[in-house]
């Protein structure tokens, strides 16, 4: 695949998905909202930042703060309100969205579906149509929004089988290892399904999946704990991957390391005890298991993209000092030969963190829920030092 020409050569950008962020959905709009109106989250996704009507502000805040690229998603429940029924309105405004990526100099990255699915979808991912709907709008999509070059069709097809079929915490709120392993293969089929439709109308773009990676390390340096670290890493990473069929890129989204044993295999969340400190998600930080994560799929021989990495935490002290253990890990990950081509902070504003509600802060910005009011915050002066490295022209960082 070639890349775009007049693309940056390294996209280093921010990431939000449209339910995080756009806020003022109706009670059975999709399925997290059904979910949040029945008690199921700390609180309702609500009013959440505004940026439906705020984006053009954003992108310009993302542009002061070094970015060139921005990822964000579309929301299917407003594209397709009911089966097949296409919304002109929602097109028209993801269509201003890419424009405004344009006019602000943010090479736009898309996905397609970013967790929340349409009600009319009564079975989810496991609904007999999923995959001929999916594609189908990934195929108009792909069309309709004519400057974007880089998809990716699904967020983290492992994430949403183990959040809503295994732990139960996400809808629809099931505890069944089997169905979840049917859910993440619905994905795979319907991204495939998806690229053929997107690359059919538009040869040229780049598609992928943003896969949700874990550094599993053993709990104790037993064989025993080792082999459950092995096994989850095959589960959970490497399965996805292999069984997704054609993708352009690999998008990688890392943000913490989990220590495993057979208990917690058996268990079977995949999570063990976390030793150390941790952030306001409970995880750990671990820059070094970013770079074997990304040496690792490196050898695969396909370009990378870091679709999401970034601290929940309200430490701006530690929100720098993550990014720029990070880049470096990425940097050393491509002095090893790892193709990475670009890198997104998980997010460029606090927004809904799913179950979590508005309590974990990832963003580089703040938002004043009260007022909407957007500040650009300390931390992300490490974020504008990278996009300074790449792009001389970049602004001064924030205060620190
Ligand atoms: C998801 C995001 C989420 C982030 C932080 C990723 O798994 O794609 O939607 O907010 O992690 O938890």
């Amino acid at each position: 695949m070639t890349w775009p020409a007049d693309a940056p050569a390294f996209l280093l950008g921010v990431a939000t998905s449209g339910h995080q962020v756009d806020g003022d959905q109706p009670p059975a709009h999709n399925d997290w909202t059904a979910w949040e109106h029945a008690g199921r989250t700390r609180e309702p996704s609500g009013a959440a930042v505004r940026h439906w009507q705020r984006f053009p502000q954003d992108l310009a805040l993302f542009r002061q703060i070094g970015a060139n690229a921005y990822r964000f998603s579309l929301e299917w429940s407003r594209l397709e309100p009911a089966p097949g029924e296409y919304d002109d309105e929602a097109l028209a405004h993801y269509q201003e969205m890419t424009e405004a990526c344009r006019v602000h100099g943010l090479e736009p990255l898309v996905t397609v579906s970013h967790f929340t699915l349409p009600p009319w979808l009564t079975h989810g991912w496991l609904s007999p149509e999923a995959p001929a709907r999916f594609a189908a709008l990934a195929g108009r999509m792909a069309a309709a929004l004519d400057p974007v070059r880089f998809w990716c069709t699904i967020n983290e097809p492992n994430v949403l089988a183990l959040m809503g079929y295994v732990e139960g915490q996400w809808p629809p709120g099931q505890h069944r290892p089997g169905t979840a392993a049917g859910v993440l293969w619905a994905q795979l089929r319907a991204h495939r399904a998806a690229y053929r439709a997107m690359k059919q109308v538009r040869p040229a773009i780049w598609v992928g999946i943003a896969h949700h990676l874990v550094h599993f390390r053993p709990a104790r340096a037993t064989p025993g704990d080792r082999a459950a670290a092995w096994t989850a890493d095959r589960i959970f990473n490497q399965w996805p991957i292999r069984r997704a069929g054609p993708q352009d890129f690999l998008g990688v989204n890392y943000y913490a390391p989990r220590w495993v044993s057979p208990a917690t295999l058996a268990n079977p969340s995949l999570v063990g005890p976390v030793p150390g400190p941790t952030t306001a998600m409970g995880w750990s930080v671990d820059p070094d298991g970013f770079r074997q994560t990304l040496v690792r799929l490196g050898r695969r021989g396909q370009p990378l993209l870091v679709t999401e990495n970034g601290i929940a935490t309200d430490d701006e002290a530690a929100r720098g000092a993550y990014i720029a253990q990070h880049r470096a890990a990425l940097e050393q990950a491509r002095a090893a030969g790892a193709d990475v081509r670009g890198y997104f902070y998980w997010s460029g504003l606090d927004n809904f963190e799913w179950a979590e509600g508005y309590r974990p802060h990832f963003g580089l910005i703040a938002v004043n829920r009260d007022t909407q009011e957007r500040t650009v915050k300390p931390g992300a002066a490490a974020f504008t030092d990278w996009a300074r490295a790449i792009r001389p022209d970049a602004p001064p960082p924030p205060p620190r």
